[in-house]
């Protein structure tokens, strides 16, 4: 995808992808890096965020990783603070960490429930309001864009505690697009359909024999790629995103409409 946008499209801005050290976010900070931005990388493992960090830094852009757990308030406010005060500010949250599992939901336990809401839903509040007083400063428009799906509104058989989360960080993003629009800050998502080679499609369709039945119910015929859904990312955050908010993104080759068994 670089080369489809300017070279210099992010330079001067600071982003935050969280579970920026694989699959989605990992392709969506190497693309915000190559265009200018200094990003974070935050995940909770150290050492994988270390490595994306460092691979970005070897293709010549700018990158630093920090450990955090997303359901840890103080963690996120440290991190935030921590880039403000090494990087100057914040202009980009991308909220992209996420857990999720294949389950039914009567064999689900109160735990399990609770660990994909608490990744999901209530680190995305997290990082949102700790980022607020950061993002509210950016001199280019402080941008959020959440990573969810669109079985957010259709709901998700066998995945209920992530089609709910999912739901909930759309409506907060509605929520915060209104309260937050006038104080200098754009909230909007992108909903990925199947993105082929990366660990949700793995655990949600692969692992579960459900590869061919899933690519069967995209309408363009292929599954979408890690680039197709930073490049819907990276659109939201420039400049060409300024008069966008409160709106979903979906990239997921029109399968949304192929109603149906999910
Ligand atoms: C049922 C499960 C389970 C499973 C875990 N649990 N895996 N229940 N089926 N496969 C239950 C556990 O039994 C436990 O409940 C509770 O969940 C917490 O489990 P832990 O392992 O202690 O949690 P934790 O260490 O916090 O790890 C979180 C995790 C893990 C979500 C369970 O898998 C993880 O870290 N995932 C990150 C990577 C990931 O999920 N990638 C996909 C994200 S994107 P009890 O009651 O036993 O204590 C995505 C979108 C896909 O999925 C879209 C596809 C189109
Ligand atoms: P992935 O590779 O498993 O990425 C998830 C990332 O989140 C990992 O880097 C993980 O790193 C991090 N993470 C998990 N729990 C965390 C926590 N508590 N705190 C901080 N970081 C945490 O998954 P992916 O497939 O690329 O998915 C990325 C996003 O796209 C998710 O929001 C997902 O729901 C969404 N999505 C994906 C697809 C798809 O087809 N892949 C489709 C629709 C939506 P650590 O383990 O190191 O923390």
């Amino acid at each position: 995808m670089k080369g489809i946008f300017q070279p210099d499209l992010l330079v001067g801005r600071v982003a935050l992808v969280t579970g920026g050290g694989t699959g989605l976010g990992l392709e969506t900070a190497t693309l915000l890096a190559s265009l200018g931005a200094h990003v974070v990388i935050a995940g909770r493992r150290t050492e994988v965020a270390q490595e994306a960090a460092e691979s970005i830094v070897g293709q010549g852009h700018r990158a630093s990783a920090l450990q955090v757990d997303v359901r840890d308030y103080p963690q996120v406010e440290g991190a935030i603070a921590r880039i403000v005060q090494e990087q100057g500010g914040l202009d980009i949250l991308i909220n992209n960490a996420a857990g999720n599992f294949r389950c039914n939901t009567e064999e689900l336990t109160p735990n399990g429930w609770r660990t994909i809401i608490d990744i999901d839903l209530n680190g995305t509040f997290n990082c949102s309001h700790a980022a607020f007083e950061a993002l509210s400063k950016s001199k280019h428009v402080g941008r959020i864009v959440s990573i969810i799906t669109s079985y957010a509104w259709s709901g998700w058989p066998g995945c209920a505690p992530a089609a709910s989360a999912k739901a909930g960080i759309q409506s907060l993003m509605r929520t915060l697009a209104v309260e937050w629009g006038n104080r200098n800050i754009l909230c909007n998502t992108v909903a990925p359909g199947a993105i082929g080679d990366t660990e949700g499609a793995r655990r949600i369709h692969e692992d579960a024999g459900r590869g061919a039945h899933e690519l069967s119910r995209v309408p363009v015929g292929r599954f979408g790629s890690r680039a197709d859904i930073a490049a819907a990312v990276t659109y939201l955050v420039s400049d060409a995103g300024r008069y966008v908010n409160g709106t979903d993104l979906v990239v997921d080759g029109g399968r949304q409409f192929c109603f149906g068994t999910a």
